[in-house]
């Protein structure tokens, strides 16, 4: 891979360890998948932020690093809300390593974000490179804002974060961002055919790491959002498109002929629903948009909370809607910053867990040990006030 001269000097440890690390993870990274040079990026997301996921190795290798981020860096959600967990359920000794992860990562300058949706943040554009490594922020960015990243892992995002730049290969080549599958929708009338969750949990699983196109869909971007989030999940999706509605779409929906085509029936979906009893609700997986806490806070008016549920979403998003998230919280229901129903050990302690996102549905019984039931947003409300 071609390296400039500042490149290299970085490279030879001329500008410190840690720089000279992270350009060596990158070096590897693209002579792995056969990069010709490295390229800038506009922002980066990182994950391996929960203390959950990363523990204390993770924590070691963080404090071990001394640089600063060279571009915009946002985190991956933390195990916890940065206040407030003790009433969360977070354990002191639990909180206090947390405390060291979000310490260790602000020493390198990045801003404590700790959410999936960056993008909420306006910190990308159409066309921008970016090094993301959340798989439902990837497959929103690429695939409904036109930006371009790979799925990162935690630390090549970490370290095109501290160089600025990442290796030229993947969904950085537009050639590589082709359709390589169509995905037809079976349409459906019952209120939860339109469930984007559930058809992208399908969807992945027929896709896998393949670059879909949808034809004769009309989702919103909320809908888009929950779409790939869970197609990425299921799948190993980075970036898809849907005719007529996303920006690449126009591109390439004229080359879809002699492309490989599957089928997500109703019942496939109908199927993922099922109706058990469970000891807490969350919601937010990806974290909540404004109009999600809006459409929430209308379905828990007048009602009230039986057993848990929480909302999950990004700090600034539940900032900057104070009224929406006073309307939901007088229900009993909680609004949560930072963290989520996958990556908090809070969620660990319950054995059942209802959720409306086909991404949690795939994660929640892995990394919480729990039963996972899908729903559309209505019926978590229904359940967690019944
Ligand atoms: Fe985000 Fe957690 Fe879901 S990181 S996409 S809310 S599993």
């Amino acid at each position: 891979m071609y390296l400039d001269n500042d490149d290299e000097r970085v490279l030879a440890g001329e500008f410190g360890e840690t720089r000279q690390k992270m350009m060596e993870i990158l070096v590897a990274l693209g002579g792995v998948y056969g990069a010709e040079k490295l390229i800038p990026i506009a922002s980066a997301q990182v994950s391996g932020a929960s203390y959950k996921t990363i523990g204390k190795w993770g924590l070691a290798w963080l404090q071990s690093l001394n640089a600063r981020v060279a571009v915009p860096t946002v985190l991956n959600p933390i195990g916890m809300p940065q206040e407030g967990w003790q009433e969360f359920g977070i354990a002191e000794e639990f909180a206090r390593n947390q405390e060291e992860v979000v310490r260790a990562y602000r020493r390198l300058g990045i801003k404590i974000e700790c959410t999936c949706t960056p993008y909420y943040l306006r910190i990308t554009e159409y066309g921008e490179h970016l090094a993301w490594s959340e798989s439902s922020a990837v497959a929103y960015a690429n695939s409904v804002l036109g930006a371009r990243t790979n799925r990162e892992g935690g630390p090549s995002a970490l370290a095109a974060a501290i160089i600025g730049k990442t290796p030229y290969y993947g969904l950085h080549i537009v050639e590589n961002r082709r359709p390589q599958v169509v995905v037809e929708v079976e349409g459906g009338t019952g209120p939860r055919a339109d469930h984007w969750g559930a058809v992208g949990y399908i969807a992945g699983k027929k896709v896998g790491n393949r670059v879909p196109i949808f034809s004769g869909i009309r989702p919103g971007r909320d809908q888009l959002k929950a779409l790939g989030a869970a197609m990425a999940a299921t799948g190993a999706v980075a970036l898809f498109h849907v005719d007529k509605i996303t920006p690449e779409a126009r591109i390439f929906s004229f080359a879809t002929d002699g492309l490989d085509r599957v089928t997500v029936t109703e019942s496939e979906v109908e199927d993922l629903f099922a109706e058990t009893e469970v000891e807490a609700v969350a919601v937010g997986c990806p974290h909540c948009s404004a109009a999600e806490l809006r459409d929430l806070a209308d379905l828990l008016k007048g009602k009230t909370t039986t057993k848990p549920f929480y909302v999950f979403a990004a700090r600034g998003v539940a900032q900057g809607n104070p009224d929406l998230v006073a309307a939901i919280e007088r229900s009993g229901a909680r609004v949560i910053p930072d963290t989520c129903m996958v990556v908090s050990p809070r969620m660990d302690e319950f054995h059942s867990i209802m959720v409306d996102s086909g991404k949690a549905l795939a994660y929640v019984p892995g990394m919480c040990g729990a039963f996972a039931r899908i729903g559309t947003r209505r019926e978590c409300v229904e359940v967690a006030t019944s």
